[in-house]
């Protein structure tokens, strides 16, 4: 393939806290793909920068008695021991309160205009009258109108449940002075996404596919897609404006009027590839016009929305030299234990702390790439399955080669391999599988990829435990010393590969296997480039340690406080039963019944005798336990449901072929007995299903 020239981003993270597991990530994931790409020697500008705008970063600057360009320069100081720290290899870092970025949120905003797709329109908003502010809906509690639940939010009761608008509220407040908030009306600038030519471009784009020729959402996000977009089009139009006081960039010849911040935070992506391009010796204008080039947007799931339907529709209308994403890929949260990240439930893991901790960052770049798909999944994690997976993947298997191997090259053949080895058919074989692990990674199946690869390793390890490689070492006479030369020059250059294919993952490791070999950095082409004689091996260092579960794991992941004890509430009486699956089910075959007759059986205290027409051209006898509950009388002519397949049982009086169905307490027989009835119309032999 010829060289592609992509533009790749991550989504910026709100300048209003350090980072979390969650962005670390999003950016991993995104980094894994860009040094893919780069080593299949693609031309990759891949950024990124702080989304500084809003009102909570507004308000929050307030507080500390500092301005807002003060505190995001706070926060913006702090990000490179976490970019750094997990090998995340962005060329550029920016801001969206940079001055591109108020140049070009503006230019694409005039494009809009021009294109005739943004009007104005006056509405009614609650206005702080201490703050001075227009409040946005989270700022407003108040009375819940449906059930007078009070301090509710402003858009919906975690009493009641019920949804309404903000005035619609009792006795609102504003959560920032206390004040009751007046109502005022305000102009605010519209962006006309019902605008049938928008509805008609957004169908395409969504459906279309990106330059590689993949489609250009993944098709969970398409299907979310084609529901916003609806049958008939009823997309809303975007309230695109703030009013004063807004940290963000001012709407051209709109006085008092700011960008609603998810209208600048996307243009950040140009802006930061703009700062890049100044900084590189890069021609801007130049990339984003050229048509070859691909615009790829790494982003989680909450955020799709936005970037599948507002950004690419901005894009769109705003014309040239703008052109639309490629692909935006979104990934799934992050979760531990199987629960959201929260800092004041205590269920997050730190980045710094993981760091702190003095724990390798590409023990979890290994992890998350081992759990990574293309699709929209949640990403869980556990510290039992991350010792797993670091301990006996990368360390049992992968890091064990090189040690096993490179001390016999080192110390018995002068570091120098056995150049006959490296055609041995075991390493073709895993120089084969280089065209599938790419692949994998080009469609970010990463963990396929690492179990492609781990096989790989796997196949390394059975070959030197097979051939003993130690055992050689001690016998005398040429014979053996040749066959250990020629097994530690496999298992090297075994090794050699591995590291290869896992390099994307493991950038740091790999740098430092290819000084041990004497290679310079390996790229895809080398997969066919065989370790030679003509550089000897160094004797390798400590390459990766264990991770340590007491003094490193334990620390990361607070243990959760167990759950109050609780004596569960046995419904009926009763534990519901262990979990069936649908197949269980299916083997209970019920069906509906008419009982024909019913009568007392002689000498029986608890039965009566049913004759019951199944639908079966004859009638079927069953005996049932309901004696306490009904007269026989009672019971002719009414329906049942019957268990049909259950196995005929020999009864004293007679063979029953079935049972009926009763609800009753477990425990407490005087609440009573029921004949489980099918509804009027059900007719004899109907399956229940
Ligand atoms: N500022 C916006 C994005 C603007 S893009 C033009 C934003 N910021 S954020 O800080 O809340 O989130 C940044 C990214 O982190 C998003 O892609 C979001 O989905 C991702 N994540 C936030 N929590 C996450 C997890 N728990 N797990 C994985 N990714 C998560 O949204
Ligand atoms: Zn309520």
């Amino acid at each position: 393939m010829s060289q592609r020239s992509l533009f790749v981003t991550t989504a910026l993270p709100y300048a209003n806290g350090a980072f979390h597991m969650g962005h670390i990530m999003e950016y991993i994931q995104a980094d894994i793909w860009v040094r893919h790409e780069r080593m299949a020697g693609h031309n990759v500008h891949f950024v990124c920068a702080d989304d500084v705008h809003g009102a909570p970063i507004m308000l929050a600057a307030q507080k500390r008695g500092i301005t807002p360009q003060e505190f995001v320069a706070e926060i913006a100081a702090g990000r490179k021991p976490y970019l750094e720290g997990f090998h995340i290899s962005f060329d550029h870092w920016h801001s969206t309160d940079a001055k591109e970025n108020h140049e070009l949120s503006q230019s694409i905003y005039r494009r809009l205009v021009d294109a005739g797709l943004i009007y104005k329109k006056d509405i009614e908003q609650y206005y702080d009258t201490v703050k001075e502010m227009f409040l946005a809906d989270r700022f407003i509690k108040g009375t819940c109108p449906r059930c007078g639940a009070k301090d509710q939010y402003g858009d919906n009761c975690e009493k009641c449940s019920a949804v309404y608008s903000p005035m619609e509220v009792v006795e609102p407040y504003s959560t920032l002075s206390g004040s009751r908030p007046e109502v005022r009306s305000s102009t605010h600038y519209f962006f006309k996404l019902s605008d049938p030519q928008c509805v008609e471009f957004l169908r395409a784009w969504t459906t279309g596919n990106g330059k590689d020729g993949r489609p250009t959402v993944q098709s969970e996000v398409l299907a979310k897609d084609a529901e916003w977009l609806g049958k008939d089009g009823n997309l809303a139009d975007w309230d695109i404006s703030r009013d004063e006081p807004y940290f963000g960039i001012a709407i051209p010849d709109a006085p008092g009027k700011y960008f609603y911040v998810w209208l600048d935070a996307p243009v950040g992506y140009l802006a930061s590839l703009k700062a890049y391009c100044e900084k590189a010796g890069l021609d801007f204008d130049g990339i984003l016009s050229n048509p070859d080039t691909e615009q790829i947007h790494f982003i989680g799931k909450d955020i799709i929305y936005f970037h599948t339907l507002f950004w690419p529709a901005m894009l769109h209308f705003a014309g040239k030299p703008f052109r639309v994403p490629d692909h935006i890929h979104a990934h799934g949260f992050m979760t531990v234990n199987g629960e959201k990240m929260s800092k004041s439930r205590g269920t997050g893991i730190s980045p710094l702390q993981y760091l702190d901790l003095g724990m390798n960052a590409e023990w979890l770049r290994y992890y998350l790439a081992a759990k990574m798909t293309s699709r929209v999944e949640d990403v869980d994690f556990t510290k039992l399955d991350f010792a797993q997976r670091v301990n006996s993947d990368l360390i049992g298997k992968y890091v064990n080669i090189a040690s096993r191997a490179a001390g016999f090259i080192v110390k018995k053949f002068d570091g120098k391999v056995s150049t006959a080895a490296m055609n041995d058919p075991l390493l073709d074989g895993i120089r084969a599988k280089a065209e599938q692990i790419k692949d994998l990674y080009e469609t970010r199946e990463f963990a396929r990829a690492m179990r492609v690869i781990m096989e790989s390793a796997d196949v390394i390890n059975e070959f030197v435990d097979a051939e003993k490689p130690w055992e050689l070492a001690k016998k005398e006479g040429d014979e053996a010393r040749a066959a250990l030369h020629r097994v530690a020059s496999i298992a090297l250059e075994g090794f050699r590969l591995l590291t290869l294919y896992l390099k994307p993952v493991l950038p740091a490791t790999a740098e430092r296997v290819e000084a041990f070999l004497g290679l310079s950095p390996m790229t895809w082409q080398d997969v066919t480039v065989p370790l030679s004689d003509a550089t000897p091996i160094q004797p390798f260092k400590h390459l990766m340690q264990r991770v340590d579960m007491e003094k490193q794991l334990d620390k990361l992941v607070a243990e959760k406080a167990p759950e109050p004890v609780q004596e569960p509430t046995l419904p009926g009486n009763e534990a519901i039963a262990p979990e069936c699956t649908i197949d269980d089910f299916m083997k209970v075959d019920l069906r509906v019944a008419k009982i024909v007759n019913c009568e007392h059986v002689e000498g029986a205290e608890k039965l009566l005798k049913l004759s019951l027409d199944v639908g079966e051209g004859r009638l079927r006898q069953v005996f049932s336990g309901i004696k306490s509950a009904y007269q026989p009388e009672d019971l002719v002519g009414r329906f049942a449901i019957i268990i049909a397949n259950l196995a005929p049982r020999k009864m004293r009086f007679g063979v029953s072929e079935g049972m009926v169905l009763c609800a009753s307490d477990a425990k407490d027989k005087s609440l009573g007995l029921f004949l489980i009835e099918p509804p009027a119309g059900a007719q004899p032999g109907m399956r229940i299903r």
